[in-house]
């Protein structure tokens, strides 16, 4: 094998210090949807509409954490992660949505898992929104309304407040391009708005804002005394030229800027604002449909000073990749005017082995030129990996999840070891089934199995919990791993 410095015959070690941990997402395992004083998340109304989400499941009970956390915990010693990924719901915390009110409730259950994390040696790593707007901001127009900018500012302030002094790892936002396009310009997630080319635009911008506020007020009132970091997590999955043609490499590179650049140009480039290409695209492709002025909004001189520089790290969500061809565009393939639309791109997963979803196709060299891209187009940041995992029906033997797992960590190290990226940690996502948004619980995504049908939501781990322990372990990774599978609950 040529794996260079880190490798053994069929070990590959991962570098000193860097760090494994395991995600999840207040909405996707909480439950306890109106528990105590919480107030609904527009999440909570999307699925209790009839028809949004596929296999007409809720999020109402999920995984019942908010009930046994303790037992989630229990399974974090169990495979004995440095740290654990996981979100704060800002409707359970905030009744109002305003600092006005703090939840006794919410307060003592987000203290309790954190203090028990941190009293196993589990470092919590906190993203303060993944997706679960207050419903009561949405009717006052969510992320399309500038307004939002303050209200997460306060949000953000509380929850520094409350925790920083135990949290020293802060994730802003998940996934920007997500919460944007899918929610806004797409009835795809709540809050299912399909303004596309319009509202999804609106979104992009105050979503970006908000971060960079979030930023600010941790930097100036916080760092010196609460010694943390932090940034913004970014969905990093991979777009290039369906064939090398010119033209098809061209809607590759603009796929990648309007994708990722939205959100990362602003933030980590030298130059700030959006990129140059969206804002040529959407520009002239605005005039050309009779708009007075571009539908994507500006920033002004000032708020690209404001956001640039604004992250700690690259937050890095990356799952697979997706390939784009200019030559098989044709008029009237999307809505006009819309997201897709200025991409002016058709796209495929081409015929890579799948998941159970049709955004997961085992790509695991995408996952090392995504690590370069943000390397060469970022200058250079250090690199968590905050998400990356493989979609199943279920099954405690999930030998493809073991292998999807294996591929990506040995592209990752060949990033760093080869490339000289500078990945600093790893996030499997997830550490148990959950409820994957407009897919419904019937997709899994855990480490282990979460028994929906009983009420104590037994959960199991599959043969990948036990790969990863080894791996946590041993910090390298085994080319031919043998399963130590053995049937246990928690
Ligand atoms: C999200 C997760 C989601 C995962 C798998 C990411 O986009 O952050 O919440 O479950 O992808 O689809």
């Amino acid at each position: 094998m040529q794996y260079g410095r880190n490798c053994w015959l069929d070990m590959r070690k991962l570098p000193d210090g860097f760090k494994l941990g395991v995600a999840t997402a207040a909405y996707q395992i909480e439950g306890g949807w109106n528990a105590a004083d919480k107030a609904p998340s527009m999440w909570d109304n999307f699925c209790h509409k009839p028809s949004k989400i596929a296999d007409n499941t809720t999020g109402d009970d999920a995984c019942k954490s908010y009930e046994y956390y303790k037992r989630d915990i229990e399974m974090l010693k169990f495979l004995s992660v440095d740290f654990y990924r996981f979100s704060i719901s800002w409707p359970r915390i905030l009744p109002t949505s305003f600092p006005n009110k703090i939840s006794e409730a919410g307060l003592t259950y987000y203290n309790n898992i954190i203090n028990e994390l941190l009293v196993n040696n589990i470092e919590p790593v906190i993203t303060l929104y993944h997706w679960d707007l207050p419903q009561n901001l949405q009717d006052l127009g969510g992320w399309a309304n500038p307004l939002i900018v303050d209200w997460f500012e306060d949000y953000a302030r509380t929850m520094y407040q409350l925790f920083g002094d135990r949290v020293k790892t802060w994730i802003t936002i998940n996934e920007p391009k997500q919460i944007a396009i899918y929610g806004y310009g797409l009835p795809r997630l709540a809050p299912g708005i399909n303004s596309h080319g319009i509202g999804d635009y609106l979104a992009v911008k105050h979503v970006v804002m908000a971060h960079a506020r979030a930023w600010h007020v941790y930097d100036k009132e916080f760092r010196a005394k609460q010694k943390g970091i932090c940034g913004i997590t970014i969905a990093l999955d991979y777009r290039e030229g369906m064939t090398d043609s010119p033209s098809d490499m061209q809607a590759g590179k603009d796929a990648m800027d309007f994708e990722v650049g939205l959100y990362s140009h602003p933030i980590f480039s030298t130059k700030g604002g959006f990129p140059d290409s969206v804002v040529r695209i959407v520009g002239e492709k605005s005039a050309a449909q009779g708009f007075f002025r571009s539908r994507l909004p500006e920033f002004t001189p000032e708020e690209i000073e404001y956001v640039k520089g604004t992250s700690d790290f690259f937050g890095f969500n990356h799952y697979s990749s997706r390939f784009y061809s200019r030559e098989k565009f044709e008029k009237g393939m999307y809505p006009v005017p819309s997201y897709d639309d200025d991409i002016g791109a058709y796209y495929s997963y081409m015929d890579y082995e799948k998941s159970a979803v049709i955004h997961v196709t085992v790509v695991p060299q995408g996952i090392r030129k995504a690590l370069n891209w943000v390397k060469d187009t970022c200058n250079n940041p250090p690199i968590m990996i905050t998400e990356n995992g493989f979609a199943t029906y279920g099954g405690l033997d999930d030998e493809k999840r073991i292998m999807y797992y294996n591929k990506y960590l040995n592209a990752t190290l060949d990033a760093i070891d080869i490339d000289n990226c500078n990945v600093i940690s790893y996030t499997a996502w997830s550490l148990m089934d959950n409820f994957e948004w407009g897919f419904g619980l019937r997709i899994k995504f855990g480490l282990f199995e979460v028994d929906y049908e009983d009420d104590f939501r037994t959960r199991k781990p599959r043969n990948s919990a036990f790969w990863y322990k080894k791996l946590i372990a041993t910090r390298a990774i085994e080319q031919d791993y043998k399963t130590e599978f053995k049937e246990i609950s928690f």
